[in-house]
């Protein structure tokens, strides 16, 4: 059976400039290529984790403007169910500028616009969605008050949270209680944990409120850090040629969270994390970088 995954999260129009360097301030620098694209956190990991082979529900607000026919187009496209999706009459469908270097990394601003009106209500709505759900992902492109509810829905209906705490913010203690896994990078491991001083260890375990809480520790080229309570372990990641490591972390929560529904071991769905998020590295864009099932498979094999 079909792993079956909620998530709650934005949606954004991605707007890309692909350089060879990114300017420094006051000054301009010409780009490649630009490409607009689907993105937005939320939405990557829904597409991420549909191109996996989940049955994937989205939650979000996107505005009355074109950029929301990107987000209904790679949905539909993707068969990622948009029933819970509310259209804000009031903000427009959150926009996110990106420059890509010639090394693949990025900058990225965003306006989140109608991510930000996400209502109680748009969550009460899938509840039998979410009540269904073996895994349900949220990250910081909403309203925080939103993340907290969406969790504390999904924890009282006995279904597995993932907190993605991405872009880096300060969360009240009581929402990181919430999440039954924890999917930091080394910045956002940084910001929650006032500096890690270089112990990634040590800082991942001082997150952890509660004894079955896991935190997944992403590490870029280096791969996961996985950190329990009472266990640490590293998992390396593959070596690839990198194009653009937009969206990688958005591949990595969708493995993360469709392997641990399909009931893989810990070690395991963080492999298979790794494998999903190499992959989206070596291709250029957000959502549609994201590899497919039998793609990751065949990197699992080799
Ligand atoms: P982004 O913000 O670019 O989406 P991130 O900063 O949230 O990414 P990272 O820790 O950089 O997250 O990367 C997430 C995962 O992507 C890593 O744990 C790893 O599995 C994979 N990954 C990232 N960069 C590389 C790379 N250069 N080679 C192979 N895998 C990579
Ligand atoms: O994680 C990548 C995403 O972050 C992009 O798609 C962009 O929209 C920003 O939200």
């Amino acid at each position: 059976m079909a792993a079956k995954i909620v998530v709650v999260g934005s949606f954004n129009a991605d707007l890309i400039s692909y350089m060879a360097r990114m300017p420094r301030p006051g000054e301009t620098v010409p780009g490649d290529r630009f490409v607009t694209g689907a993105g937005g956190k939320g939405s990557n990991q829904a597409v991420a984790a549909a191109r996996l082979g989940a049955e994937v529900t989205f939650i979000g607000r996107v505005g009355n403007d074109v950029f929301a026919e990107l987000a209904y187009e790679i949905w539909d496209a993707e068969g990622v169910n948009r029933d819970f999706v509310s259209r804000d009459v009031e903000q427009a469908t959150g926009v996110a500028p990106i420059m890509v270097d010639s090394r693949g990394e990025n900058m990225i601003v965003v306006v989140l616009g109608a991510n930000l009106r996400v209502q109680p209500g748009d969550i009460d709505a899938a509840r039998d969605k979410i009540a269904a759900a073996d895994v349900l992902i949220a990250q910081l492109e909403i309203n925080l008050d939103m993340v907290a509810y969406a969790l504390e829905t999904a924890k009282k209906l006995g279904v597995t949270t993932i907190l993605n705490p991405a872009p880096a913010a300060a969360i009240p203690a009581d929402t990181i209680e919430l999440a039954d896994y924890l999917t930091p990078n080394e910045t956002e491991l940084e910001t929650l944990s006032g500096g890690h001083g270089g112990d990634i260890k040590a800082a991942a375990r001082g997150l952890l409120t509660r004894a079955d809480q896991t935190a997944v520790v992403t590490l870029g080229s280096r791969g996961a850090q996985i950190v329990t309570g009472t266990e640490t372990a590293s998992v390396p990641t593959y070596a690839v040629d990198v194009v653009d490591t937009t969206g990688a972390g958005d591949a990595f929560n969708a493995g993360l969270a469709v392997a641990l529904a399909e009931g893989l071991a810990l070690a395991d769905a963080v492999r298979f994390a790794n494998a999903t998020a190499a992959l989206c590295v070596t291709k250029p864009g957000t959502a549609r970088s994201t590899p497919y099932r039998g793609e990751v498979d065949e990197l699992l094999r080799k």
